[in-house]
This record gives structure tokens, sequence and C-alpha cells, in this order.
């Protein structure tokens, strides 16, 4: 087997706001073109984690490294795709996703050819001339998605990108992702509180346990790619669930106690 390339490397990284210690000694390496997806309880750190290594969160200890190179604000390089779509109204969908590249002065002939690609790659093909508000909220993340592609970024920072989504625009949008990335094989961290969906994608599940975060396990996910969305019915997908569910259960109801306290 051919050794991987390492794509982001985190070393003892901690993180505390204020008195609150909020991640704790992470150590993990992430390969280049490989699907991350953490799960963890609510609180343990996850989104933090996912904004120290876009750039976005200063004052964390230890070492990020994208490249070997430490990771010292945002840049081209990482591309977010958050909860929420942060799609601007007054604009359409091909200035949507142009952004990126109007911000970096590369918006030419060029790059609307790969923006038309893009939109093609996420279904939206056709779609240029519409606002936002004219789409669903399934098509709206995904003029996200093709956003985050549209500079090219090495990493895809993903944040909890299908919760406000229906569960079968989900499941679908989760085929459409999987299909995005074989093109591409972008390296992903991909946020979620649904572990099956994590399972599901992924080559790996970092699973985090909480005050403060840490990775409790990883679980590497030795199902085939493609991935057809029956293999969530099959008996090895739902141990791996099973498993992780496991993981994070006593946390899970810790935090929730927690919130209700
Ligand atoms: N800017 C901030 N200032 C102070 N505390 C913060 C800040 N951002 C996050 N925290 C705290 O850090 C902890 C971790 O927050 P974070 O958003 O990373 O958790 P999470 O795992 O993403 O949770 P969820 O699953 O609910 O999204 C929480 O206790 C939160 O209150
Ligand atoms: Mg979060």
């Amino acid at each position: 087997m051919v050794d991987p390339i390492t794509k982001l490397s985190v070393s003892h990284l901690s993180k505390r706001f204020e008195t609150l210690e909020v991640l704790r000694d992470i150590s993990v390496d992430v390969h280049r073109g490989e699907f991350i997806s953490i799960v963890g309880p609510s609180g343990c750190g996850k989104t933090t984690f996912l904004r120290i290594v876009g750039g976005l969160e200063t004052g964390a200890t230890g070492d990020v490294r994208l490249d070997g190179r430490s990771i010292t604000g945002p840049g081209s390089d990482r591309g977010f795709v958050f909860q929420q779509d942060n799609l601007l109204p007054w604009r359409t969908v091909l200035d949507n996703v142009e952004i990126g590249p109007e911000i970096g002065g590369w918006r030419n002939a060029e790059q609307r050819v790969k923006t038309l690609k893009l939109l093609k790659l996420v279904g939206l093909a056709g779609f240029e001339k519409y606002y936002p508000r004219q789409l669903s909220g399934g098509m709206r993340q995904r003029v996200n998605l093709a956003r985050a592609l549209a500079v090219d970024p090495e990493l895809l920072l993903m944040d909890e990108p299908f919760s406000a989504l229906d569960a079968q625009t989900r499941e679908i949008m989760q085929t459409e992702l999987l299909r995005v990335w074989e093109e591409g094989r972008k390296t992903v961290l991909f946020v979620t509180h649904q572990i099956d969906e994590a399972v599901y994608l992924s080559d790996r599940v970092f699973v985090f346990a909480r005050r403060p975060g840490r990775i409790n396990e990883i679980v590497e996910i030795d199902l085939p790619r493609p991935r057809p969305l029956s293999l969530k019915r099959t008996p090895k997908f739902v141990e791996y669930v099973d498993h992780i569910w496991k993981l994070i259960e006593d946390d899970v109801r810790a935090s929730v106690l927690e919130e209700h306290a």
C-alpha cells in the first residue's frame, strides 16, 4: 500500500475560552483526499475545532499544519460550508458562487467555465440567474457547496451543512456530496450530529468526548465505495452506527440534561 500523504496535521491542540477549557490536547492527522466526519455531544468543541483549522479562531495552543505549513489565518486553501447557507439575497446563484473568485481577483472567462461546470456538478445547471429566495433549502445548500468549491480549496470544512434540511432531502444531499467528492477528492472535515450520516460519508469518524473536548476514538469505516443508500440497511453499517452511538451515549445524555437543568 502507498503511504498516505498527510494533508492536515494537528498536534497537541488545546483551546480555552477564558476559564472554559474547550479542547484538550488533540493530536490527529488527516490524509489527502480523506473524508473525515466529526461527531460528539453538543458543546464538545466540534465547531471550535473546525474554526481553528479554518483559521477563524485564535488563541489556541499547539500546532495545526496544512501541507506542512502552520495555519495562521483564513485562506483560499480552505472552503467553509456552514449549517445555515449564508448566500447574499441580492445576488444571483452565479454571482453568489463567484464571490470567492471576485474577492480573489480572478473572476474571468476561464473562471466562468469552471463555475458553470460546478453548478452542473451540484445539479443546478439552468438556475444561474435565480435568486436565493427562489430556491428550496436543498438547492441553497448546493449553491453554498458550489461556492465553497469555486475557490478550489484543498480542504473543505463543513459544519452540519444538512441539518436544516428535511430527512429525504438530506439523504439525497449525502449521495450528491459523495458524488461531487468522488470527482475531485478534496480532503473533507464534516461535522454532524447524525451518526448514520457520518458512517455513510466517511473514511474515518473522529468521535469527540466532552468537557474538555478530546478525541475518544477514531473509527475506520471499512465499507466499499461507491456507496448506495441501501448500504445503510446492511448489518455492517448498523454495527458501525451502534458502536459510535455507544461511545457518545453517556456524554450526549449528560449534555442534554445539562441544557435542561
Ligand atoms: N466565542 C466563544 N466564546 C466563549 N465560549 C465559546 C465561544 N464559542 C464557543 N464557546 C463555548 O465552547 C464550547 C464548545 O462550543 P462549540 O460550538 O465548539 O461546540 P459544538 O461541539 O460545535 O456544539 P454543537 O454540537 O452544539 O454545535 C461551548 O461550551 C461553547 O459555549
Ligand atoms: Mg457546532
